[in-house]
């Protein structure tokens, strides 16, 4: 391989070949198994989208039926994960806390079977899509000093997990605009954290270290980290008529607009714009947010001063307005996103699995050779 194939961040190289989801980032398509992200968002429930994601196809009601009640069996944790988390420390991160607890689950239910196995795949993405919320409401509650909150058998998955955050029932304007966030969310093509499950996928480990591992990489600011910044950078804007200063004074000092630009798109992300109406439902049922007014200013004066890059409002810039007017800490926002995208990486372990290769890609070596070794006492 020459020096010039080497593509930083490895920037449009193909990494796989997948049928799970695809993003034309010129015009702003973003389809999951072929169908329109707009689609889902207005028609389907995240566990039906997860279902998709996972398996390829729309389940008929009898099998969405049945997956949605074996989730619903497995949410509860076992003690000794409520244990372990009440160890953390409080200060800790939540999405250090849950990437820990999903690793300590491989301890649980070790790999004792045929990763090819249906069955076996079935029950680790049922047991990942249930305990996940579970264990992030838990952390959230336990770092307070509180009892976690158990798990309620009638509500669905979504307004069960603002049930045990929260420890009242939501409304259910509330619950289905968190539910369509999760679809938003569920899967985005090869990304930091999916290539991180593919990779660490492709050392046939149990799936409870590949999602770990895509955690642990979803967390970082260039990636989900991003929508909790974006809060952030509102609270320092302070007002609608700071936003061209403060634009103004960030751009000199060639800071990054948290919540803009994307690898990918060079038009405003889908997501953004279906968050952005989701937004609007809830002020308009729940209050009213000023954080919102310098949002809208803040993607005008991008949009004037940085279209020409491409640059445009990406799915972390509204996310986190929606999540703040639905009573959600700041630092979950991420942990969130972790949840639904489950669904995606457990999609990418499975079609990872069946025409599975390590992967080892190569270097450019940049260093020298033949050096000589110089003992302690000759080195200055
Ligand atoms: N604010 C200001 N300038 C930007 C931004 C931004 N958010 N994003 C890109 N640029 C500029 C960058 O300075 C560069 O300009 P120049 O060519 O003059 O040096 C040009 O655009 C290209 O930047 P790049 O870093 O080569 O582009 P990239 O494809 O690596 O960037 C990105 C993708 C997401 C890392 C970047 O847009 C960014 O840092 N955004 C802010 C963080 C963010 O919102 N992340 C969430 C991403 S979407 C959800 C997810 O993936 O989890």
């Amino acid at each position: 391989m020459s020096v010039g194939e080497y593509k930083p961040g490895l920037e449009g190289v193909p990494a796989t070949r997948s049928n799970i989801s695809y993003v034309d980032g010129q015009v702003g398509l973003l389809e999951y198994r072929g169908m329109q992200i707009e689609d889902l968002a207005q028609q389907s429930s995240f566990l039906e989208t997860a279902y998709l994601l996972i398996f390829g196809r729309l389940p008929p009601a009898g099998e969405l039926k049945d997956f949605e009640q074996k989730i619903q069996i497995h949410r509860r944790l076992k003690y000794r994960i409520r244990d372990m988390i009440k160890c953390f420390p409080e200060s800790g991160h939540p999405m250090d806390a849950l990437q820990a607890c999903v690793a300590a689950l491989g301890l649980f239910y070790p790999l004792n079977s045929n990763l090819q196995d249906p069955e076996y795949i079935w029950g680790a993405a049922v047991r990942l899509l249930a305990k996940v919320p579970t264990m992030v409401a838990a952390f959230q509650l336990m770092r307070q000093g509180n009892d976690p909150v158990q798990p309620r058998d009638d509500l669905g998955y979504s307004a069960n997990f603002l049930y045990m955050l929260n420890e009242r029932e939501p409304d259910p304007l509330a619950a289905h605009v968190f539910d369509v966030c999760l679809i938003l969310h569920a899967e985005h093509t090869v990304n930091a954290s999916t290539f991180s499950a593919l990779v660490t996928a492709s050392t046939l480990t149990d799936p409870y270290t590949v999602i770990a591992s895509a955690i642990g990489t979803l967390g970082g600011p260039l990636h989900g980290g991003a929508n909790e910044r974006v809060m952030q950078m509102l609270a320092e804007i302070g007002s609608v008529e700071n936003v061209r200063p403060w634009l103004d004074r960030q751009l000199e000092r060639k800071g990054r607009i948290m919540g803009f630009g994307h690898r990918v798109y060079k038009v405003k992300d889908p997501r953004a714009t279906i968050l952005q109406g989701l937004a609007e439902q809830l002020f308009e049922r729940f209050g009213h947010n000023q954080a919102y007014d310098i949002a809208l200013a803040l993607e005008q004066a991008v949009e004037e001063r940085l279209s020409e890059k491409g640059i445009y409002p990406n799915v972390d810039f509204y996310s986190g307005l929606v999540y703040d007017k639905l009573g959600i800490p700041t630092d979950l926002f991420t942990p969130i996103f972790a949840i639904a995208r489950v669904a995606g990486w457990l999609a990418h372990w499975r079609e990872q699995l069946s025409d599975n290769r390590l992967f080892r890609p190569t270097q450019v070596y940049t260093g020298e050779h033949k050096i000589p070794y110089v003992p302690i006492e000759a080195r200055s």
